[in-house]
């Protein structure tokens, strides 16, 4: 804290497939963490998932899902401003006036732009080239201090970082120049039957993937069923060949917060079937109480209408008070209102 003010943390999440424990252990799990110490502001990006084509009722079902499922981790809606990402107009508004200060080649050097493009049959539109501005305004338009993400994302907040400063540079000190959050262990969950490709919601097939409101029978099934090797040590060694049971060494850790070295100590002499088996409890045990309270929340949608009104009130005041400045800035004559 800094003069009494609390500084700002912001991160947003993608309404597209299923929320993933990748999501929850590498962005989530801080969101709760953070959110009684800093002013948190906590989005669904759904502007973010139009550059994929979307079926539009899914779309919206999702959308209020990961709401629910932000309030089923343990996100507060009394502490956190949550909102929808659309709701708030700013941050269209904001991506126009940035968009003017970035690069092609910046853009262009972007590893998930780079990523997704290239997938055979990919659709790409402009939007896919230029998310990651939308992502810089999410951020900038709220002066945000930090932003709790996985590793995916670390490049991203880079190209924010260097937006603000140029914008800075040339228009005077406007922006706060943001820093990402990674957590040290679980940045990147990878996809347990390719435990060499990072976990996605989006991802088409999903047997490797385990999504916080699944079913506790297939969460078993999946962790029982992850690809491993032809060792016998529950140890987290280095090497291809061992990435699947490093990943799951580190879903272990992050859900029951113990350090790796301890669940070594505590598995020598057993097999890795007795570890799935272990995990797998720990996994449906830990994710039960999100899968129930989310489908709670999602019969009650006059609720959640409420927790979005507020949530995009007090961002949508904050939002103006930058804009303005920055079209101030920039040398837009201000509407009289
Ligand atoms: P998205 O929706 O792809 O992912 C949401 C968050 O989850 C993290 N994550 C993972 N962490 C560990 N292991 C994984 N396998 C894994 N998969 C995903 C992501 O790093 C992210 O933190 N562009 C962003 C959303 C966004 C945003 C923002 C984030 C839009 N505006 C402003 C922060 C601030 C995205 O597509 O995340």
């Amino acid at each position: 804290m800094e003069n009494g003010k609390k500084k700002i943390i912001l991160s947003g999440i993608q309404p597209t497939g299923q929320l993933t424990i990748g999501n929850y252990i590498g962005a989530m799990k801080n969101f709760v963490r953070l959110q009684n110490d800093y002013e948190t502001l906590y989005m669904v990006v759904d502007l973010h998932a139009l550059t994929v084509p979307q079926d539009p009722k899914e779309l919206r079902h999702k959308t209020l899902s990961v709401i629910a499922q932000y309030i089923a981790v343990g996100l507060d809606p009394d502490k956190n401003n949550l909102f929808i990402q659309s709701h708030v107009t700013g941050h269209t508004e904001l991506t126009w006036i940035l968009g003017c200060l970035t690069g092609l080649g910046e853009l262009s050097r972007m590893t998930q732009f780079k990523d997704k493009s290239s997938k055979p049959g990919a659709s790409i539109n402009a939007g896919l080239f230029t998310y990651p501005i939308l992502m810089a305004s999410d951020i900038l338009l709220y002066n945000a201090d930090f932003v709790p993400v996985g590793e995916d994302q670390k490049q991203h907040v880079e190209l924010t970082r260097d937006i603000a400063v140029k914008f800075n540079y040339r228009y005077s000190d406007t922006f706060t120049v943001p820093e990402p959050i990674i957590p040290k262990s679980g940045a990147r969950i990878m996809d347990l039957q390719n435990p060499l490709a990072k976990m996605s919601k989006s991802d088409t097939g999903g047997t490797g993937r385990i999504a916080l409101i699944d079913d506790p029978n297939i969460v078993a099934k999946r962790i029982k069923s992850a690809v491993t090797d032809s060792g016998m040590e529950i140890k987290f060694s280095e090497g291809d060949e061992k990435a699947g049971i490093r990943n799951l060494l580190t879903i272990y850790s992050n859900l029951t917060d113990t350090p790796v070295s301890e669940l070594e100590d505590k598995y020598i002499g057993k097999g890795y079937g007795d570890f799935k088996k272990d995990l797998a409890d720990i996994v449906v045990e830990k994710l039960t109480p999100i899968r129930n309270k989310h489908d709670d929340l999602m019969k009650n949608k006059d609720y959640l209408e409420t927790v979005l009104r507020k949530g995009a009130s007090a961002a949508q005041d904050k939002a103006w008070r930058m804009l303005s400045k920055v079209y101030r800035k920039v040398g837009l004559v201000q509407a009289s209102r």
